[in-house]
């Protein structure tokens, strides 16, 4: 363990039951950092009352504790008593040095591997086939993306599921649609990623033309008892469809493949039982002909119970139905330790329900986390719903090209051959829209705006890719390759000091996002590590002629210990880490 804030956590703790017996022993020491020491402790004022002492007379017996004591258990650093009871930490630049050196040798730079791995699943991306892909999916996608690539890296298993919209009424229409137009027609059309336009035409003769309405209609039918030659014609459109998916996911460096797909048409067989289930153990009742679980809490208007239905009145499953044997699959198929379900806060109420409806059918059993990573929406400067100017929705493929055009335009002045320039162009295009989406808290909202994403300053992708491939042209330039840097790292210069102490911070901010599903932590982590850079790089000179060796090693053995933390920061959020920038 590293991270001085739980380093320090950990040895407060030890000192109060030290001092005031082993009943305090899990008391909130409440460190925070200060601008008058490291970190401040403010315990002694939270315990005074308990123990019915004076805040600066129980903070002197904290501190007292915390520098008596073996060599090894003493608290490393200094510890000081102010104000009204206020604990000062100040960690020794000896112990900052040598744990840096420790994570500089260690592969995994501070982030320890879970003591016990979970299976993680984790439902993200999932766009409706029926519908184009939208900005929102985007961002579903990024973020559990993210999150994937994290949980994985703790050494928990990883089940990513893409729960993709590819089942229902509207494929009657839509597979007719395709006979019509042929299917090579057809494929072409939804491949380019005109899914929009192909809904709309079948939509428009669905609503004016009687003799396709009843084809549809009829189709649905076969559709859902799955016969043959409906289901041949459904692969057709689907097949298609996930091609396009696909062309988005690769453009974007997401980790999904078709091995990840379980999308609703998965359960369709499993509907029926799942209601018949739910009805026989009384957990579902018919309500005005509908079938439905009435989870306590959920009241309308007038005070009446909200149910939750898993049968239409007409005997038609929906959206309920299907989440409900998705949630039972993973638990009971995939044996999942804790269920992440990254989707639009819009579904918050949904989501919620059916966490409760499952726990009462016994399907999502206490042990077993499920929680709802809410996304907040994607808005145009007009603070609207992202649209483009005509109003239609916009094609995500001709979006993420022009984050790379951009990108390359800011570029153009620079000596790089073609296949270099296409190649940065895309990383910094790519790392600027996924860095918009992960740098904000999931659940708000944000303008999609290029040029605030695309800024070589400021929280935003490009910066921190800069700062990396600006670490990477020190160690060209000096002729050394950071992965035999090896230091020692020793401390002079407040700005090394600094910039140690935040590189510290590592592990305990891979851990934070992964316990409470936040990349934003992590990036403001980054972001942090990349300033303190910028500082030291700005005070302490590391290839000048004048600089003594060991100062140069040890300032080396810090851009290298950087340079790891960045790089695998970066990778866990998906942003691409470009050599030269
Ligand atoms: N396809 C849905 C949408 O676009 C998201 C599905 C999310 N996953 C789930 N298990 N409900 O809104």
């Amino acid at each position: 363990m590293t991270d001085p804030q739980l380093v320090l956590t950990e040895r407060v703790q030890q000192a109060l039951a030290a001092a005031f017996g082993t009943e305090y022993a899990d008391a909130d020491p409440l460190i925070r950092p200060s601008q008058f020491a490291d970190y401040q402790a403010n315990v002694a004022m939270s315990l005074s009352k308990r123990l019915r002492r004076a805040p600066r007379e129980v903070a002197q017996e904290i501190a007292d504790h915390l520098t008596g004591g073996a060599e090894g258990e003493r608290f490393p650093g200094t510890v000081e008593v102010s104000g009204p009871g206020f604990l000062n930490l100040t960690l020794s630049d000896d112990w900052i040095a040598a744990q840096a050196s420790e994570i500089l040798a260690d592969p995994r730079h501070g982030v320890a591997p879970s003591a016990s791995p979970q299976i993680v699943v984790i439902d993200y991306s999932a766009p409706n086939a029926a519908k184009e892909m939208h900005v929102g999916h985007l961002r579903t996608t990024i973020v559990g993306d993210a999150l994937a690539r994290v949980h994985e890296h703790l050494g928990n298993k990883v089940i990513r599921q893409n729960h993709l919209g590819d089942w229902g009424t509207p494929f009657g229409m839509l597979i007719e649609h395709l006979l019509d137009i042929g299917e090579e027609t057809a494929v072409a059309q939804l491949e380019a990623g005109e899914g929009n336009a192909y809904y709309q035409a079948a939509r428009a003769k669905f609503d004016s033309d009687p003799e396709f309405n009843k084809r549809a209609r009829t189709r649905v039918v076969t559709l859902q008892s799955e016969e043959p030659e409906t289901m041949r014609l459904w692969h057709i459109f689907m097949d298609a469809t996930v091609r396009y998916f696909n062309k988005v996911y690769a453009q974007l460096g997401v980790t999904l493949t078709d091995d990840d797909i379980a999308g609703e048409s998965m359960y369709n067989s499993m509907l029926a039982q799942v209601c018949d289930d739910l009805q026989e153990r009384g957990i579902a009742v018919v309500s005005e002909g509908a079938l439905c679980v009435f989870p306590p809490g959920y009241t309308g208007r007038e005070g009446q119970p909200l149910p939750f239905m898993i049968r239409k009145s007409d005997g038609g499953y929906g959206y309920a139905t299907t989440d409900m044997a998705t949630i039972r699959y993973r638990v009971q198929d995939l044996k999942a330790d804790r269920i992440i379900y990254v989707i639009g806060v819009t579904q918050a109420m949904h989501m919620s329900m059916l966490f409760d409806s499952a726990r009462i059918a016994g399907w999502l059993p206490d042990h077993v986390r499920a929680e709802h990573v809410q996304i907040g929406s994607v808005l145009g400067s007009d603070g609207k719903m992202f649209k483009t100017r005509s109003g239609a929705s916009i094609k995500l493929l001709e979006l993420l090209d022009e984050a790379e055009t951009r990108a390359a335009a800011a570029i153009q002045d620079r000596e790089y051959g073609e296949a270099e320039r296409t190649e940065i162009a895309h990383a910094v295009g790519m790392g600027a829209v996924k860095y918009a989406d992960l740098s904000v808290s999931h659940d708000s909202e944000y303008v999609f705006d290029f040029d605030r994403m695309l800024a070589l300053t400021g929280n935003t992708g490009p910066y921190l890719q800069y700062a990396q491939a600006r670490i990477r042209s020190i160690f060209r330039r000096g002729g050394v390759d950071p992965s035999e840097t090896t230091g020692p790292i020793v401390l002079g210069h407040p700005a090394e000091r600094a910039l140690a102490l935040q590189l510290l911070g590592f592990g305990a901010a891979v851990e934070e996002m992964a316990e409470g599903s936040m990349p934003h932590k992590l990036a403001a982590y980054l972001f942090d590590t990349a300033s303190a850079f910028t500082t030291f790089f700005e005070n302490c000179p590391v290839l000048k002629d004048d600089v003594d060796p060991a100062t140069r090693a040890s300032r080396l053995a810090l851009c290298a210990l950087t340079l790891d933390v960045l790089k695998t920061g970066l990778d866990l959020l998906g942003v691409p880490v470009p050599e030269r920038m």
